[in-house]
């Protein structure tokens, strides 16, 4: 690979259209909530569609702006995209010969860069946007860039662009990662999938998206086998066909349910959540005293009115099985209303923590000692305020924050949130929620 300059010079980023969420908190939530299908793994599985021209059927899709701007970014490609119903979604990538991921799809979402292996195992060719995205740490692409150049890829960086070519095919190989990559590990595994041989993925993402990605690229006919909890290993196939599937719920929304419901002290049962997916972060809410209880695919909360009982605890993020680093916002709101100092630690981003600030403002004791540490203290009561979302999971967080704090919030930045929320004021509202979305010209 050369040239591996930091991107991006003149582009300008469109505007956005201006909205903010109004809450009017201190109101206990209550009732049910759909938990939507998994943001992450819907992404990953619409690319995965373009390993093969017959057509692929989702379904449980979530209608968010990431899914909007990969269905986009698809189309653009030249590739069918139908959208016959609410959450379903069929794909046909007969003939794509578009072989251009620009920097627009890029800029708005890191997760395009997931086209690189399926459209490099499946052409043989890709020039694809060094990706923007979330405004978390520096979230580089240089793990998965040497994974495609293991398979066999030749790669050129320039302008911001990723060239990519395997002329005649893929070759399989080891891919050896120096740390755990999620994405990194999905776009290895698709390119495999095409490549001639043998690969082996090491160590490679435990989470349940790419578990889910691995069940759907069977049923097109992959052989694929997790040898070991960190080890997958591919059998290339010549060619894939079309499959079926339902993507497995959010668990990253559902842990923000649990969380809304518990500094409420409200009821909330979450239907079909994802329970199996949960079990570092519902160890948490354990030692921090929440009530939840698991009933067949729902998961009932019984939060503490006024929260005092809550006991601090320390917590830590991990690839998984470890705690989601995406429900480390969430889980900080709780421990903001626990007795005592919580430590949070955060090891996969760093730049995650500066979004306690925003929480600070609304009342939390919060003391951020570095990039990946942090105390809370608490029990302390949360004011309405006037915050900025900064990203999607601290947006989330902050609306969370709100629903609990007395008075009104105006919390801007509403577009975060739309893209990886489906619907999110109204499952709020069906909760007796007050929240409305403002628009801000
Ligand atoms: C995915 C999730 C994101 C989640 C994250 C960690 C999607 C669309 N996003 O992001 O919601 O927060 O997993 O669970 O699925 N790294 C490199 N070079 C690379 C790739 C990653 O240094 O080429 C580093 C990252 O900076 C980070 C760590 O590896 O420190 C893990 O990141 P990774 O697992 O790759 O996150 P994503 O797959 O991008």
């Amino acid at each position: 690979m050369a040239d591996a300059r930091p991107f991006h010079w003149e582009y300008q980023e469109p505007p956005v259209q201006r909205e903010a969420f109004r809450v009017e908190g201190g109101r206990p939530l209550r009732g049910d909530v759909p938990i939507s299908g998994s943001k992450n793994a819907s992404l990953k599985l619409l690319a995965a569609a373009v390993l093969t021209g017959e057509r692929c059927r989702f379904t449980n899709v979530p209608e968010i702006a990431d899914v909007r701007v990969m269905v986009e970014t698809l189309r653009d490609l030249g590739v069918v995209v139908d959208h016959p119903g609410p959450n379903t979604y069929e794909v046909a990538a007969g003939d794509v010969d578009w072989l251009f991921v620009p920097l627009e799809a890029a800029a708005k979402m890191r997760a395009s860069f997931i086209l690189l292996g399926p459209l490099l195992a499946r052409f043989g060719r890709v020039i694809i946007s060094n990706p923007g995205g979330d405004r978390i740490g520096r979230r580089p692409v240089n793990l998965h860039v040497e994974a495609m150049e293991r398979l066999g890829a030749e790669i050129a960086y320039r302008n911001g662009y990723y060239f990519a070519s395997a002329p005649g095919r893929l070759r399989a190989g080891d891919v050896t990662f120096p740390t755990v990559t999620v994405m990194g590990t999905e776009n290895a595994l698709l390119a495999a999938t095409l490549a001639d041989g043998h690969t082996r993925i090491h160590p490679a993402a435990q989470e349940p998206e790419v578990d889910d990605l691995i069940s759907f690229l069977r049923k097109m006919g992959a052989e694929i086998v997790r040898t070991s909890p960190d080890t997958i290993e591919v059998e290339g196939r010549r060619r894939l066909r079309g499959a079926d599937h339902r993507v497995i719920a959010d668990r990253i929304e559902a842990g923000t349910f649990i969380v809304a419901a518990a500094v409420t002290g409200g009821e909330v049962t979450l239907r079909e959540a994802p329970c199996t997916h949960l079990d570092a972060f519902l160890e948490v809410m354990d030692r921090v005293g929440v009530p939840v209880h698991r009933d067949g695919d729902d998961i009932c909360v019984r939060g503490v009115p006024g929260g005092g009982e809550y006991r601090a605890t320390d917590i830590t993020t991990a690839p998984y099985p470890g705690l989601a680093t995406d429900l480390q916002p969430p889980t900080a709101v709780l421990l903001g209303r626990a007795v005592g100092t919580s430590r949070i630690h955060e090891t996969i981003f760093e730049d995650r923590l500066e979004w306690l600030e925003e929480l600070a403002r609304m009342g939390a004791q919060v003391d951020i000692l570095d990039d990946h540490n942090a105390t809370i203290t608490g029990p302390r009561p949360l004011r309405g305020s006037e915050v900025e979302m900064s990203d999607l999971r601290a947006g989330a967080s902050l609306i969370v924050a709100a629903l609990a704090a007395e008075g009104r919030s105006v919390i801007h930045g509403a577009h975060h949130v739309r893209r990886g929320y489906e619907n999110i004021e109204r499952k709020f509202l069906d909760l007796d929620a007050r929240i409305e979305h403002v628009s801000e010209g």
